[in-house]
């Protein structure tokens, strides 16, 4: 029997307006017992017959059953903005559901940090997120997501530590990389608290790669971009500075402002980087573009000089000289955290149109300025 769409509906609609007297009054409120029984009605007339209602968040999509609801409505479109911003992307409601489960998910939900949890007939989790072949336990707790974190900062190390102009690179270890900062990512809608600080200079390299790979992957990921297309921007974020390898230490450390020369040489890393990863076998073709252009300027300054007329900067690479930008700049003044980080937007957006891909610009303010608000 096909599930009743307008019954889904009203479900969602009484359960985010249940969920949002929660937060406005106590949980002890007359009016949550009420809502939340007339909740309980409706989802166990969807539960007649069946053993649970499915509901997966995709993108901006509520399907339910496997079909998709449409028109959810005002409650529906705030109940996607909840969810989504847990991390939450699936919930299964199963045959057997007590008032009591019901309203203690209620008040958890209203709970705008509480972390999702799991009751004997209310699941919750994150779709599986299976790419490239590599599996990610997505149901993972706060606990592990932090040392998640570290892990990923300790494996993107390994990677550049064992960057050589001799050695083959680990392409595999890459993805693994990238589809956990997904799992991050979806779990956590802050992105100022998923990009590192800078903690001494030895560690900027690969500090810095990771923040550009997890800017680079939300950019994208709100532009719509999944799957391979996303796993392969990260990738190719993670190693865009990697032709700094072929750069002098004495360039690179250096302390004082670099002469006419070393600047010359310095912009070089676009180039070495650029042909050291287009002879890697297994590797998007995207990473030597990137890795090419993401000192070139939208409108075609900067550098490499590259023949404009026939090359433009890649999408891709204008993404992540966005990321780029960001994240050297945050981490020049870490202290005035709050400050810098309005400043360098100020900046970014007096430089659309120039440096940066105006429409770009403007989503990496909106999805910063969400996190400030
Ligand atoms: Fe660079
Ligand atoms: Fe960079």
């Amino acid at each position: 029997m096909p599930t009743d769409m307008e019954a889904v509906r009203k479900f969602i609609s009484v359960l985010m307006s249940t969920i949002s007297n929660c937060s406005l009054y106590t949980k002890s409120h007359a009016s949550i017992d009420e809502l939340t029984q007339k909740a309980l009605s409706i989802l166990n007339e969807l539960l007649t017959g069946a053993d649970r209602v499915e509901i997966m968040l995709i993108e901006n999509d509520l399907i339910v059953n496997k079909a998709p609801l449409r028109d959810v409505g005002v409650h529906g479109n705030t109940f996607i903005k909840r969810i989504k911003r847990r991390g939450i992307s699936r919930i299964d409601f199963l045959a057997g559901i007590t008032f009591a489960e019901l309203k203690q998910f209620i008040a958890d939900m209203s709970e705008t940090d509480k972390e999702p949890k799991t009751y004997p007939h209310i699941k919750t989790g994150v779709i599986d997120v299976r790419l490239g072949g590599v599996k990610v336990d997505a149901n993972i707790s706060a606990e592990a997501l932090s040392k998640l974190t570290t892990q990923q900062l300790e494996k993107v190390k390994d990677v550049y530590h064992d960057f050589s102009p001799f050695s083959k690179l680990n392409v595999a270890g890459l993805e693994e990389i990238v589809v956990n900062f997904i799992v991050t990512f979806k779990k956590e809608a802050n992105i100022l608290k998923l990009i590192s600080p800078v903690k001494s200079h030895s560690e900027y390299t690969y500090t810095h790669a990771t923040n550009v790979a997890v800017l680079s992957m939300v950019q994208a990921e709100s532009l719509g971009v999944k799957d391979k297309l996303l796993q392969d921007i990260g990738i190719a974020a993670l190693l865009h500075d990697v032709g700094k390898m072929f750069i002098s230490k004495e360039i690179l450390d250096k302390k004082g402002t670099l002469d006419e020369k070393e600047w010359q040489e310095m912009h070089h890393h676009t180039m070495y980087g650029s042909k050291y990863l287009a002879r890697i076998d297994g590797l998007s073709r995207i990473a030597p573009i990137v890795a090419l252009e993401h000192h070139l300027a939208y409108d075609g300054h900067g550098y490499p000089k590259l023949n404009v007329r026939v090359r433009k900067q890649h999408i891709c690479s204008q993404i992540v000289a966005i990321s780029d930008f960001f994240d050297a700049l945050r981490s020049r003044r870490p202290y005035k955290r709050d400050w810098d980080i309005k400043e360098i937007l100020a900046l970014m957006q007096k430089n659309a149109g120039t440096d940066f891909n105006p429409f770009l610009a403007d989503n990496f303010s909106k999805i910063v300025m969400t996190t400030l608000k």
